[in-house]
Formats: C-alpha cells, structure tokens, sequence
C-alpha cells in the first residue's frame, strides 16, 4: 500500500474483567499505550492493539477470558499485524502463562500485574522479533511506580488506589497469591491526585485496597483513619467513598471520622462472607458472626442512616445446611442495602481447594437461589420506601437507548431521569416516582 504522508494512528481496545482494582488498573494501561502513540478504539473490530486484563477469582471469570482470547484466533489469521497482549491477576497464577501458551499460540505478549510498565518495552520486542509469546511475568511484586498518569474512563468518577496487595489469607481467595504482600501509598501522593481529581470536575472519588484498613500497616507512615480524614478535608464539592473494609478491622476511630464528613457516603461496603462462626473460621476470616453484628450495631448507634452492602459466599468446603441457615439469618438481621453473592469456587493453591466435604454444585446452587431471593427481597423493599421522596443523585452517564439520564444516590442506587440539558458531572436532585426492582425513576426538582 502506498503511504500518503503521513502515518494512521494506531488504535488501543482493552477487556477488562474483575474488580475495580482491574478496572482502574486498565485505566493505567490507557495511559501507558497513550504514551506510546496509541488512541482508544471504539470498539475490538477497529483495534490494532488488544488487550486482555483478566481476573481468577472465580473458575467463571477465567473462563471467560479464555472464550473471548480463543475468538480472535481467525481475526489474528487474517491480521497477522493485530497484537493481542495478555495481563492481569490470571497471569500471576502459578504454570498459568504456559497454558495459555500452548492454548492460544498467537498471543504476542503475556505480562503480570507486577510489571504492568514494562508493557511498552515488551511490546517493542515482540515488533522488533517478530516472535510471538514474549512473556514477563514477576513472581514478586516491586515497589510502587507513581508518576504516570491514567486514562480515566468514568467520569465523574474516579479511582484512587491507596494500598496494593493482601496479607490476610483468607482460605478460599486466590487474590494474595497473585497480587502479592499489602504495600501502601505515600500519603502526599494520595491527597496531591485526589486534589489534582477534585480541580478537574471529578465529583465522586473512590479510595481503592483489598483492605483498605490496613492501609500504614507496612508503612507505619499514617492510618486509615487519618488517611481518610485529611482526603476528606481536601476542599471542593464531591463525594467520597472507599473499598473494601475488612471487618476484623472496622472500628469505632473510622466510624468516627466516616461521621465526621459530610462528603464520606454513609454506604459501607463490609463483607461478610458467611454468618456462620464454624464456616468463618476455615475462612480464615478472624471475626465471629457476633463480632460482625457488633459492629453493625456501633455503625447504626453513631450513624443512624449508615447502610451496610456485602459479600457472601455460599457452599464453602464443609458448609452444612445449619451453617447456611445461620447465613440466611445474619442477612435477616442486618438487612442489608445489597449484596455480592457467589458460589464457592475452587483455586488452584488456596488452603480452601484442599478442604475435604467439598459441597456439591446442587447443593451450592439450591443455596444460593435461596439467598439471593432474601436480599432482592431486602433490596427491592428499600427501594420502594424511596418513591415519593427527593434524593440527590450525581449523574454519571446518558442510556442512549432509553433516553434516561442516570446516577447514583449516596447509597449507591440507580436514579434515571429525563431532561433535555447534558447532565453527566452534576449533582441533580429527583422526586422518585417509581421504583422498579433496584433502580428508581423521577423527575428533576
Ligand atoms: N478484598 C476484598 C475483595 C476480594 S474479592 C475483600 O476482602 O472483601 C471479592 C469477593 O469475591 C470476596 O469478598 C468474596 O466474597 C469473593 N470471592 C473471593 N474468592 C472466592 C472464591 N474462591 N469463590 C467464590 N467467591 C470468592
Ligand atoms: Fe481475598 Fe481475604 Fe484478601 Fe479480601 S481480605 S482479598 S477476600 S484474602
Ligand atoms: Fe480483582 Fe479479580 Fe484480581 S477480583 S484483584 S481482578 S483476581
């Protein structure tokens, strides 16, 4: 093909799967390529460059990747100057490289979570060899890189990760293993983006951590506590929010501070996992059903309007119908604003995976039905106690294809509105006039 003069701009398109922690970290990976001359495609078909940012979590989240990087087999055949790179927690695992390897030989590049800015130095050697499978995966994590600066692909809303890693080891999750020990933030660095965030029009910032508790552990640099104080006195209209809260970690000072600012969300995210104290401590979770519900209580006393949502596992390695009761039981009592349920998978390496009485999948499936019908049921009867009354929303995006406007209240529930101004960045005030399930329709006041 004869070149006009000037050269086309190459396109980047990344899947993500996983929690927020991936999806900020793909926002990072926008950044790099950007850097590297790269603009965002529409969509995977005009793409130059794709790249897959996978989760293990669970069997079901790897499965995924798998189908979705086997698809492109025929697009690579076709293309042979498409890259496909290959990254995220997936790609820590242990031997899993290798597999994917032998599964899917035209995948150019692999690369961890570690060594997530070596991207462009090993995409350079992939175009300069002309050999696929470059692949650098560090078994251990280094220190934090800071500095670079993200594509943000949510606004008004942002990621700002505080801490990296988990130390707990609970028994079933994978997540320690290949996001490596907890390394947390400098302070000044974390308070200089969320200023930085806030004089950009960012109205919703969310602090990111597998624990976010334990944020200094490593450090002994400041605490949590004081961390979210001094973010949430940085000066300027937005709200604040932070992921995940360990429960053996929740106290009374963070409550404190939570209370404190008008601008932290009164929505706190605190999983459970089970209610059963037998189940918990194969967990390896260090709290009891009735340490969980003290909390809650402290959280109630000093903060009246505090809602609580969760993560349950149900099926754990030796969970008896009686221990699955008890679950069904803590929901009942604490009544929660919503909550993440999942079956219990199986991973590869986790102390859980070699647990005997492993439950069987329609044992787990009966069980999970169960529950997820008690917290719909709980979900859907705080929504309807909404309709009727105002509640300030921030509208985050536009359904093109329902014509709503939608945003989120402080706790996190799904407002759609019509008006004929764009509203995304904006706090809008609703009058709820129906709730369907968990999102609510009103109309501006
Ligand atoms: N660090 C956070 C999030 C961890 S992953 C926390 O501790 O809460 C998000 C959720 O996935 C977990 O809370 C747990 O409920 C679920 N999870 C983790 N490993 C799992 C497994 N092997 N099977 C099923 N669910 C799992
Ligand atoms: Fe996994 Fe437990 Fe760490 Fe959360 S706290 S990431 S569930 S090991
Ligand atoms: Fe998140 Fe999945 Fe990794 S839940 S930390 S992307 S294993």
């Amino acid at each position: 093909m004869v070149k006009l003069g000037y050269i086309m701009e190459k396109k980047y398109f990344i899947v993500t799967y996983g929690c927020q922690m991936n999806v900020h970290e793909s926002e990072k990976i926008a950044g790099i390529l950007k850097e590297m001359g790269y603009s965002a495609a529409e969509s995977e078909n005009e793409a130059d460059i794709i790249v897959f940012n996978t989760c293990c979590i669970r069997e079901n989240a790897e499965n995924h990747a798998f189908g979705n990087i086997g698809a492109l087999k025929k697009r690579k055949r076709e293309n042979p100057d498409l890259l496909i790179c290959v990254g995220g927690c997936m790609m820590q695992e242990k031997d899993m490289p290798s597999v994917l390897r032998k599964k899917f030989p035209f995948v150019d590049v692999v690369f961890g979570t570690h060594n997530l800015y070596e991207l462009p130095a090993l995409i350079e050697r992939r175009l300069s060899s002309k050999k696929r499978g470059v692949v650098s995966v560090l078994e251990n994590e280094g220190g934090i890189v800071e500095g670079r600066e993200p594509v943000r692909t949510s606004f008004p809303n942002a990621w700002v990760n505080i801490n990296y890693g988990c130390n707990n080891f609970c028994t079933y999750c994978i997540v320690p293993y290949v996001r490596g020990r907890e390394r947390s933030r400098r302070p000044e660095y974390i308070l200089d983006e969320v200023k930085r965030l806030v004089e950009q029009g960012y109205k919703e910032i969310t602090l990111l951590g597998q624990n976010v508790n334990s944020y200094g552990n490593d450090s002994g640099l400041m605490g949590f506590p004081e961390l979210l104080d001094r973010v949430a006195s940085v000066e300027g209209n937005f709200r604040l929010r932070f992921m995940t809260s360990h429960p053996k970690d929740f106290n009374e000072e963070l409550v404190r501070i939570i209370a404190k600012h008008d601008k932290i969300c009164n929505l706190i995210h605190l999983p459970v996992q089970s209610g059963s104290d037998r189940v918990l401590q194969r967990m390896n979770r260090r709290y009891t059903s009735g340490e969980y519900l003290e909390k809650v209580k402290m959280l109630r006393r000093i903060i009246p309007d505090a809602e609580i949502t969760s993560d349950i596992i149900v099926g754990f390695p030796g969970e008896t119908e009686e221990d699955f009761e008890e679950t069904m039981r803590l929901v009942h009592e604490v009544n929660f604003a919503s909550a993440f349920t999942f079956v219990y998978s199986k991973r590869k390496g986790t102390k859980a995976a070699e647990m005997p009485d492993q439950v069987p999948e329609e044992v787990q499936k009966e069980r999970i039905m169960r529950l997820i019908e008690l917290v719909n049921s709980q979900t859907r009867e705080k929504s309807e106690k909404y309709v009727g009354k105002v509640v300030e929303i921030l509208c985050e995006d536009f359904d093109a294809k329902k014509g709503y406007y939608l945003g989120r209240d402080v706790y996190g529930r799904m407002g759609y509105f019509k008006s004929e101004e764009n509203k995304i960045g904006q706090f809008v005030k609703l009058k709820i006039t129906e709730a369907s399930g968990i999102s609510l329709y009103g109309e501006e006041v």
